[in-house]
């Protein structure tokens, strides 16, 4: 069966903070999660398994710009086609948005979300010297333009 991502909201922080948990060293606290949601300021997609999230991506939609912000599958089911799902859920949000182009910056050596992004299209635009405040690593920053390719 197909994996059903949804839009996430403040009923679910919970399970977010612990899906971040078991995901990053660093992450967003309850009062991140609670205050961007109620502002706007992103939006929070998610899948479960059996109930639990299994996976959750947040992104910024400005004017004509997404911006991801945090992309997390649970170790448990990773390689099993979660991160694509969410991926695949926001890109359709952002062609009904308007959205002409999209940005993120990721560890140097992260090389699974690497591949990811690679595969549905992104490119390496630069990089930003010891930006991570937890390993001091180099970020690298990609982009995706939108009205040049199939989404
Ligand atoms: C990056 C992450 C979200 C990928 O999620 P996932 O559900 O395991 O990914 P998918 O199963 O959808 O894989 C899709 C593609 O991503 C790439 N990929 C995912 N995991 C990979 C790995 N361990 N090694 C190499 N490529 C990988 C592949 O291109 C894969 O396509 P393929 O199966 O055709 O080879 C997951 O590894 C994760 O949560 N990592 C920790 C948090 C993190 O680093 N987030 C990114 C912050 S920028």
């Amino acid at each position: 069966m197909k994996d059903e991502v949804v839009e996430l909201g403040e009923p679910d922080v919970g399970d977010l903070i612990e899906l971040e948990a078991l995901c990053f060293d660093y992450h967003w606290t309850r009062e991140q999660f609670l205050l961007g949601l109620e502002a706007g300021a992103f939006k929070v997609i998610g899948v479960r398994r059996d109930g639990v999230l299994a996976g959750y991506m947040a992104f910024s939609l400005i004017a004509d710009e997404m911006e991801i912000l945090n992309l997390a599958v649970h170790p448990d089911f990773r390689r099993q086609g979660l991160g694509e799902a969410l991926l695949a859920r926001s890109f359709e949000i952002c062609s009904q948005s308007g959205i002409t182009k999209s940005f993120l910056d990721v560890k140097v050596s992260n090389d699974p979300a690497l591949a990811l992004y690679r595969k549905f299209g992104y490119k390496k635009i630069g990089v930003r010297k010891k930006y991570y405040p937890d390993t001091r690593e180099d970020a690298l920053l990609f982009r995706y333009d939108f009205q040049n390719n199939e989404a």
